[in-house]
């Protein structure tokens, strides 16, 4: 047994070593890393292989790497709409946190900022609230990054993130890199295709000429409702996508499952559409209780629910 293990084991730490010296010394990359504290959830195994590229060119170095020895890979975002199974990642997790992809640059007479894809969603909101770019005060309490937001089209009290955009940059899964006006990609309702086969490496966002007063009182009245709403414990915010008939969360709590747990996880009382995880819950903890909610969903109101958070990984 320990014969067949052990080339599994070196296998990874080999691929960390070789990517890593096919990469500038700014960029991170570590073996076996824990992805939990890496999600909002707060739940979830480890990745094999964990990088944090300095610049484009590590990043599609990256990609070739993984395409050469046949790895998958997964962008993180700001894992706050992931659920990672117990078992962890296979391949490689990139997460574009390093200063190049989470920079913005304001552009105040035009109303733009140009973002890295992993610029966070409250400091975008913030740094328009200084310039006085209205129109995006809804991303203040979105708690992702500007990748991240695109892949879903997220969005919060009547605004989406595609509203937003005027123009997208790009790098497809081989490492090239574009860029194109937002109306050459086609989003919806917390869903936007193109970026599953392409990685979102940055965005120019697009406001109005707004007043800093006006601006941040829209923000606060944003903040508010989430607050009053949502719950504050650990989750990854909707669990599910509304159905048409009803939104998901009066659904689970006409269902009476507010409160139900499975494991360290538990049904929010704030909010029916939230799971929030106690420090003890498991993924599978997490996913039995989604089940059980579409179970009851099915039978009792005959309506499919259909998981907003997205869930990789790999079971125990
Ligand atoms: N409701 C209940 N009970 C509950 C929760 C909600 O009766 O426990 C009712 C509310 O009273 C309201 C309706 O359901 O009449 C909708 O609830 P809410 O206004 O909280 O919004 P939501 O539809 O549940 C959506 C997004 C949220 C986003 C909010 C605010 C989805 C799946 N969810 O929630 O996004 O923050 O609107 O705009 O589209 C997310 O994507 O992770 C997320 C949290």
């Amino acid at each position: 047994m320990i014969a067949v293990l052990e080339p599994e084991m070196d296998t990874v730490e080999q691929n960390a070593e070789a990517l890593k010296s096919r990469l500038t010394p700014a960029s991170v990359i570590r073996a076996r890393e824990p992805l939990a504290k890496r999600t909002t959830l707060r739940v979830g195994g480890a990745a094999d292989i964990y990088v944090e590229p300095a610049t484009e060119a590590d990043l599609a170095q990256t990609l070739r790497f993984a395409a050469e020895h046949s790895l998958a890979f997964f962008v993180l975002g700001r894992g706050s709409n992931l659920l990672i199974r117990d078992g962890g990642v296979r391949g490689i997790v990139i997460s574009l946190t390093q200063p190049h992809f989470s920079r913005i640059e304001v552009v105040a007479r035009e109303h733009k900022m140009v973002c890295g894809g992993g610029a966070k969603l409250k400091d975008v909101a913030n740094a328009a609230k200084r310039n006085g770019i209205a129109g995006m005060e809804f991303l203040e309490g979105i708690p992702g990054s500007v990748g991240g937001a695109l892949r879903m089209n997220a969005g919060a009290y009547g605004g989406a993130m595609f509203d937003v955009v005027d123009s997208l940059r790009f790098m497809d899964f081989a490492g090239n890199v574009q860029e194109v006006p937002v109306e050459r990609v086609q989003a919806s309702y917390r869903s936007c295709p193109f970026f599953k086969t392409h990685i979102a490496v940055g965005a120019v966002l697009k406001g109005q000429a707004g007043q800093r007063d006006s601006i941040e009182k829209r923000m606060a009245e944003c903040s508010q409702k989430r607050w009053s709403s949502q719950p504050k414990a650990p989750s990854a915010g909707c669990a599910f996508k509304n159905p048409s008939a009803i939104p998901a969360g009066r659904l689970v709590e006409e269902l009476k499952l507010k409160g139900t747990r499975v494991g360290g996880a538990m049904v929010s009382f704030e909010h029916g559409n939230f799971i929030v995880t106690d420090g003890t819950a498991t993924a599978a903890d997490v996913l039995r209780l989604m089940a059980l909610i579409k179970e009851r969903a099915l039978a009792e109101r005959g309506i499919t629910l259909e998981s907003e958070v997205q869930i990789i990984g790999s079971d125990e």
